[in-house]
């Protein structure tokens, strides 16, 4: 693994060219948010000061065997700590979950071309799905710093609703719904998301592809920009093992240096 590289450069919103390579941070808290979702806060200061919504790290097992390291998106940041929030799903993530305070962890990062663009003035609608809710948990935290936004969350939950009290942090605005009771479409369709006609609407969007087109198309009917983070599976997180690609108008693309966020249009869904 390379200490330093140079990542993409093509959109102004990119990574700066130099980063720091791999290394090992202190995990300071572990908290259960359900029966299998951790948040963990790592210390990393370079992550905390430089981290853009929508970006993410890489984490390491300590397991020599299990090469590739995992993709989780920057949740939050507070002072020179981080967090990220993760399910257990596989063999990685379980290796995750047996990490306590005071352990330490290997992480690269933070990585991603594009975050999402929080320069629009106005309001913003955040609709996340299951485990794509927690980029949308940091951007609604630098959006509540923002005084010319209003930020409205659509949450939508197999069933533990992990992250209301989280995202209540950040906005009073936040709506959540599991699938017993319908999807976030359910909820876009019985709210009234954008109160101000007048004001641009700017709709960020997380979780499984189908949700993700889905609000696309809905943002397509209400004039809205859309801005939709792409967690695709990914090998090394910086370009070089192309298994990350998607297929946009632009051609096959790299989600983790042209990415993983894109405006909605450019998504061949
Ligand atoms: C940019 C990015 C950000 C992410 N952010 C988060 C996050 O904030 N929280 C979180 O819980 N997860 C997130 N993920 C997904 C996370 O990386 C995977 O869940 C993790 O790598 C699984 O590792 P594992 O070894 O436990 O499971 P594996 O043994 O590798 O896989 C277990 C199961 O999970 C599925 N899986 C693995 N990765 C993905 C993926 N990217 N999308 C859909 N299914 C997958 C596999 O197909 C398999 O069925 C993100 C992924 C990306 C690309
Ligand atoms: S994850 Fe390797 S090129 Fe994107």
């Amino acid at each position: 693994m390379p200490r330093e590289w140079t990542t993409a450069t093509r959109n102004p919103h990119a990574t700066p060219a130099r980063q720091p390579g791999r290394r090992t941070v202190p995990v300071i808290r572990v908290q259960a948010l359900a029966d299998t979702i951790i948040e963990l806060t790592l210390q990393d200061a370079h992550t905390a000061r430089t981290a853009r919504p929508g970006q993410f790290v890489m984490l390491y097992t300590h397991d020599q065997s299990r090469l590739m390291p995992r993709p989780f998106g920057v949740a939050g940041t507070n002072g020179d700590t981080f967090t990220i929030i993760f399910a257990i799903v596989g063999e990685g993530t379980r290796q995750f979950s047996t990490l306590r305070e005071g352990d330490t962890i290997d992480m690269l990062g933070p990585l991603g071309g594009q975050a999402f663009n929080l320069d629009q003035p106005g309001d913003y609608l955040l609709v996340g799905g299951g485990l794509g809710i927690p980029p949308l948990l940091y951007a609604a935290q630098r959006l509540a710093a923002k005084p010319d936004t209003r930020t409205t969350a659509i949450l939508g939950y197999r069933d533990t609703r992990y992250a209301d009290t989280r995202m209540q942090t950040h906005t009073p605005h936040t709506h959540s719904i599991t699938n017993a009771q319908g999807d976030v479409l359910t909820l876009l369709n019985t709210l009234e998301p954008n109160p101000n006609p007048d004001q641009p609407l700017t709709i960020l969007t997380c979780g499984p592809k189908p949700m993700m087109q889905a609000v696309h198309q809905w943002a397509q009917t209400h004039n809205a920009n859309c801005q939709t983070c792409m967690e695709q599976r990914m090998g090394c997180g910086y370009g070089a093992c192309v298994a990350c690609t998607i297929p946009t108008i632009h051609g096959n693309t790299k989600t983790c240096t042209e990415g993983p966020v894109f405006p909605s249009t450019t998504i061949i869904w």
